[in-house]
């Protein structure tokens, strides 16, 4: 039997079911994200990173004393092997963080005994170190590359206050740390999102979680998925402050391009995570600049909507929020990566618990079956 298909391709597996998960919900129809069950509406505001990976994880919220345990045992693995923080010194300054920050989270593997251990227990030990690591690399990317130290973290303190400790080089604000926590609880899982389904495509060849995971990393760092959020940055900062809106995304859309931060596979309303993300952004802009990126991204959005009908997604207010913290434009993607892990973890977990090899099938488009022809007897230029 061959790959010339009996049913039509499915571009972009637009709709297709292909797994089970017990993990989170998206309804695109009515613009909710549940998390194990639970409505992001509810969980935000209320509920702490740690938290959330501990739902998503072991499907129930964690008592109080169990959830200052995880978070221990969180931040006491946020440290990073010496060899890979000597690397970050010598890396080229100008490689997008994201690409080293794959490179760093395949590396983690040949520090780690358990790499290659698939077992229930290992795997979610290997979870942890993850969940812990990223944020301590992405902060020592940043940090080393300038000839800056890393602090350590502080160990009474989360992985959201912790990571803009590292990143930051000084403690942030208790409001500032409860900021960075909303973007990681918003952020940590959403479905079978494309870089969520190449972490469960690798498990599924019963790969290892190091592997899976920086293949999640790649597909996140693209312009379409969690690339978005540095691209919107990019376009407030091009329009800049005497720049107009209204003609800049006039002229966007009249090239046919797209406005990043906006549309979405599965909400056909609002995102709810802009909705939470928006009102954030709305409370931290910088007065010192006249919020005039917040401002410039509430008219973006309502002539996108009123010209095209679509609405911001996680990545449109995510950067102006990002931007009141102090992070750097090339890094908010590695932010997105910071809490996703969550997902990308719980993902692979499931998977395993309950492996099947993905692997779908392709509609053939080409000539078939063609007359072979030995080397000496083609004609130049090819066959046709
Ligand atoms: N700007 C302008 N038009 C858009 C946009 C956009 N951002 N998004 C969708 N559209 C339009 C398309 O042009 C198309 O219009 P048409 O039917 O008149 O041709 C229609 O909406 C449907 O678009 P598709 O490309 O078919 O939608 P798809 O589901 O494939 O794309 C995607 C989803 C990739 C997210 C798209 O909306 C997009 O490119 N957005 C910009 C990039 C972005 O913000 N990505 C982050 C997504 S969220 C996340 O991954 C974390």
């Amino acid at each position: 039997m061959t790959d010339k298909g009996e049913k039509t391709a499915v571009r972009g597996l637009e709709g297709v079911i292909a797994s089970e998960t017990r993990i989170g919900m998206v309804d695109g129809v009515n613009g909710k994200l549940y998390y194990a069950g639970y409505e992001i509406d509810e969980l935000a505001e209320q509920v702490s990173f740690e938290e959330v990976v501990f739902l998503l994880w072991h499907d129930r919220l964690p008592a109080e004393k169990e959830l200052l345990a995880f978070r221990d045992q969180l931040v006491r693995e946020m440290t990073l092997p010496p060899a890979l923080q000597d690397w970050f010194r010598r890396i080229p300054a100008d490689l997008h963080p994201m690409v080293v920050l794959r490179s760093a989270v395949s590396d983690l593997a040949l520090f780690d005994p358990e790499a290659a251990d698939n077992s229930a227990a290992a795997t979610q030990r290997k979870a942890i170190r993850l969940v812990a690591k990223i944020p301590t690399i992405i902060a020592g990317i940043h940090r080393m590359r300038q000839g800056l130290d890393l602090p350590a973290p502080d160990l009474s303190q989360g992985i959201a206050f912790n990571f803009l400790r590292m990143f930051l080089g000084s403690d942030p604000s208790p409001y500032d740390a409860e900021t960075m926590d909303l973007v990681l609880v918003l952020h940590a899982d959403h479905g079978f999102n494309a870089s969520t389904f190449s972490a469960r495509v690798t498990a599924s060849t019963l790969a290892d979680i190091y592997g899976a995971v920086t293949s999640a990393i790649a597909t996140l760092q693209g312009p379409l998925h969690g690339g978005a959020n540095q691209r919107v940055m990019e376009m407030l900062t091009e329009i800049g402050d005497s720049g107009d809106v209204a003609d800049y995304i006039d002229g966007l859309l009249a090239q046919g391009k797209r406005i990043m931060g906006f549309g979405h596979r599965v909400y056909k309303v609002q995102d709810p995570r802009a909705r939470h993300l928006r009102k954030r952004a709305g409370q931290v802009c910088r007065e010192d600049e006249g919020c005039t990126y917040f401002k410039m991204s509430e008219t973006i959005e309502e002539k996108t909507l009123q010209e095209k009908g679509i609405y911001p997604n996680v990545d449109f207010y995510s950067a102006t929020v990002q931007h009141a913290l102090g992070i750097p434009v090339a890094y908010y993607t590695t932010v997105f990566a910071v809490s996703r892990i969550a997902g990308w973890s719980a993902h692979v977990m499931e998977q395993l618990a309950d492996n099947r090899l993905i692997r779908p099938r392709a509609q053939f488009t080409g000539k078939y079956p063609r007359k072979f022809t030995p080397r000496s007897q083609r004609p130049e230029g090819g066959e046709k």
